[in-house]
This record gives C-alpha cells, sequence and structure tokens, in this order.
C-alpha cells in the first residue's frame, strides 16, 4: 500500500495498515531512518517508528496548510505554548494521576535543546552530572561539550533486569557534583524503573543536594504489567529538585515536528532557571507542532493502545526468536519502549556488532558504543515497524551469524 494513498479517515487507513506499511511505501519517506544507509539496508536504529501517525494529529496538521495559516500561532485565546501547557498538565493527570501547574510547562523544540538549558542553568564548567550508562548519546554531548564532569552510573545486568545502584558511585560524588541525569523509561535498555527504585534514586540525590533532570520521554510506551511513574510525582520535597523532560516525539511519531516541554517541580525551580536562561533564547514550538502536539495528547490515546498491541505483540516475537535462534544473543526484556539492547560480546566478532550486522545482515541498528564507548560489542534495535519487516531483520542476522567464520 503507497503512503499517498492513506487518507485521514480510519476507513482508508484500518489498523493492520497503519502498522504494516510496506518497505517501498518507507522507502518513498524522506526521513532520517530511511535515507542514511543503502536501499539493500533494513533501518533498525533511530528512535521513529515505521507507523502511520494518528488521524487527529494528522487532521490537526493538515487543518494548518489547508488555511495556509502560517502566522505567529495563538491557540485557545492566548499563548501557543500556554495550551501546550495545558495539554500536557491535563495528560500528565489522567494518564498518571500527577496533578501540575501549566505555569511551570515551558514548551521548547526539542529534548536535546530541554537538556542542555537546565544543564547550564544549574551548573557550571568542571561540575559534576552523573548519567546512567549506556545512555541515549546527546546526554554525554551535552555534558562534554558544556565542559562539566561525567561521572557514568553503570546500569547493571543483576541476571533478570538492569539495574541502577548509585553505591558503585559513591566515592565519585563530592560538592561539586550537582545533577542527576535520570532516563526513565531507560533509552537503551528498555527498563521501566519502579517506585522503590524511584525513591532511592531520590534519597540519593537529597542527600547529595542534587538537581534531577528526568527525561521521560518514552513514558507512554510501557508494557503490560508496568507502571510509568513520574520521578517528579513521588514527593514535593523531590518535585522541587526535579525538572522533567517530555514530549510526544516518540510515543506519537512526530520526530520531525518539534514541540517538547520541560517541567519545573516549583516556581522556586522555574525562577532559578529563568535567572540563567532567558525565555526568548529558548524560542518557540512551531505552529504544526504546536498543534500536532496537543492533538496527540488530547485525541490519539485510541492510537497509542493500538500501537502497543502491535508492539508488545513484536517485542515478544523478537523475545521468542531470539531467544531460541540467536542464544548467544544476551538481553533483557524490555519493560517500556520500542528498543531492545544486544549485548552480542558471545559472538566473539572482530568488528562491533554495528558493523558486522550491517556489513553481514544488511541491517542498521544504533551501534552501542554510541551509547557507551565500551559498547562496541552491543546494538540498540528499533523494532517499532512492520511485522514482515521485523521477520526479515531477525532472518537476516540468524543467517549472518550462522555463516560467519570463527
Ligand atoms: C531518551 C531520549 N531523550 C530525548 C530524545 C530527543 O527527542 P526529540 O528529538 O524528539 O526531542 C530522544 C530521542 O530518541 C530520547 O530517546
Amino acid at each position: 500500500m503507497a503512503l499517498a494513498s492513506l487518507k485521514t479517515n480510519s476507513v482508508t487507513t484500518p489498523a493492520a495498515n497503519r502498522f504494516d506499511l510496506s518497505e517501498a511505501s518507507l522507502r518513498t519517506l524522506t526521513n532520517a531512518k530511511w535515507n542514511q544507509y543503502g536501499p539493500d539496508v533494513l533501518p533498525a536504529f533511530v528512535a521513529e517508528m515505521d507507523f502511520a501517525v494518528a488521524d487527529p494529529i494528522q487532521d490537526a496538521v493538515q487543518a494548518v496548510v489547508a488555511k495556509r495559516d502560517y502566522g505567529y500561532p495563538r491557540r485557545d485565546g492566548g499563548k501557543a505554548g500556554a495550551a501546550v501547557a495545558n495539554a500536557f498538565a491535563h495528560r500528565m493527570k489522567e494518564r498518571f494521576d500527577w496533578e501540575i501547574d501549566p505555569a511551570l510547562v515551558v514548551p521548547v523544540a526539542d529534548l536535546v535543546q530541554g537538556t542542555y538549558a537546565p544543564v547550564l542553568a544549574f551548573t557550571d564548567p568542571g561540575d559534576g552530572i552523573i548519567l546512567q550508562v549506556p545512555n541515549y548519546p546527546p546526554f554525554r554531548d551535552v555534558i562534554r561539550t558544556t565542559e562539566r564532569n561525567l561521572i557514568s552510573l553503570p546500569m547493571l545486568d543483576d541476571g533478570t533486569r538492569h539495574i541502577c545502584n548509585t553505591e558503585q558511585i559513591i566515592d565519585q560524588i563530592d560538592a561539586r557534583t550537582r545533577m542527576f541525569v535520570l532516563c526513565n523509561p531507560h533509552n537503551p535498555t528498555g527498563r521501566v524503573f519502579s517506585r522503590q527504585e524511584l525513591l532511592d534514586i531520590g534519597q540519593f540525590c537529597i542527600e547529595h543536594d542534587l538537581i534531577v533532570l528526568s527525561d521521560e520521554i518514552h513514558s507512554d510506551l510501557i508494557y503490560p504489567g508496568r507502571k510509568h511513574i513520574p520521578f517528579a510525582s513521588l514527593s514535593p520535597e523531590l518535585a522541587a529538585r526535579t525538572v522533567t523532560l517530555n514530549s510526544p516525539t516518540k510515543s506519537f511519531n512526530i520526530p520531525g515536528l518539534r514541540c517538547a516541554v520541560l517541567h519545573f517541580g516549583t516556581p522556586e525551580l522555574r525562577e532559578r532557571f529563568g535567572k540563567r536562561i532567558p525565555q526568548r533564547l529558548l524560542g518557540d514550538p512551531n505552529a504544526i507542532g504546536v498543534d500536532a502536539t496537543i492533538a496527540a495528547w488530547t485525541q490519539s490515546q485510541p492510537w497509542l493502545d493500538e500501537v502497543m498491541a502491535h508492539l508488545t505483540a513484536t517485542r515478544d516475537h523478537v523475545v521468542k526468536r531470539l531467544e531460541s535462534e540467536l542464544p548467544e544473543i544476551r538481553f533483557r526484556v524490555p519493560e517500556g519502549t520500542y528498543l531492545a539492547w544486544l549485548d552480542c560480546s558471545a559472538l566473539m566478532l572482530n568488528t562491533s556488532a554495528f558493523d558486522f550486522f550491517h556489513d553481514n545482515a544488511r541491517v542498521a541498528f544504533s551501534p552501542g558504543e554510541n551509547f557507551e564507548p565500551t559498547c562496541k560489542a552491543f546494538v540498540r534495535f528499533n523494532f517499532a515497524t512492520s511485522r514482515v519487516i521485523v521477520y526479515q531483520i531477525i532472518d537476516r542476522m540468524v543467517e549472518a551469524v550462522r555463516a560467519r567464520k570463527p
């Protein structure tokens, strides 16, 4: 089915088609995922989903385009950013029973920008910032390029899942350690931290007087049996030191539309931030991003429910096949996200795992070393694609592993 024939009503986009777009139609897109590697390579890297977006989002974008409505946006009789903040507050209450004040929400264009700004606001060059590793590569870049001191907190495999034990870094903490970057759900391992784990991290941050930057961009992508808990919802004491980052870009598949939010746990924290980062430096999200975000958060949950049903079945398929056909590859079942963190060290490859699968299977995963320099034997597998493409990716992996020279 050609993407061009996808219309905005559910008659022409039955659920099955939204999630089973053909490789040929996906290759007509101009996105990063389908345009970085050669035409024979199946991409399974950047965190985008190969699914047609929800109808309310498509309708919202089309309404702007149809009217050529490209002026500075106002929404609901006020600034467009305020409408985004209201939609976010409403969604947090509805999804997580987390009550927040929209006045403490600052819209931004993207979450890497949203990481830079609090790092610059709450820390100085040479200050220590704790980062769970492996982690989303731009976090490391933010710490490095702002000349802060990266304190790596390794995620440990306890035999069933990856855990984050702060005891490991206790000797590295000093008066200049100022911030903890928490990624929950965790990219790339797919962990969704439990209330107790979050409370333990919170206690550690209180003891060492750390600001918490809590990236929760994957919070809507949670598999049955797990629950996302916004870090700042744990207690007022923790909210007072927490900046939460969120965006619909991952869960509603609109990363090109550029709209995200920062939430400050108290007016004091917001004020401290504002003293170092002028509002105008952050800019405003564009009109289409604003409307798409509001449509995502307020009208598109039925679509996301369908996405989660598809992703759950896909995840279970990936787990079953990797366990039975590639037992040398170790991984833990993701509890959230559409990402699997694959440890290929038992394959004893003489190249990086990324190169091996790229060169021999014509599959492009995300290179493990981008998430942590020591992880060359790992790849991150983005399985948010059609069933046919997932089957092909695993077939190609199996073939490449079986054909490899010892
Ligand atoms: C954990 C995490 N944070 C932030 C981002 C950035 O998202 P965006 O570029 O949509 O703002 C990503 C993107 O993959 C991510 O995985």
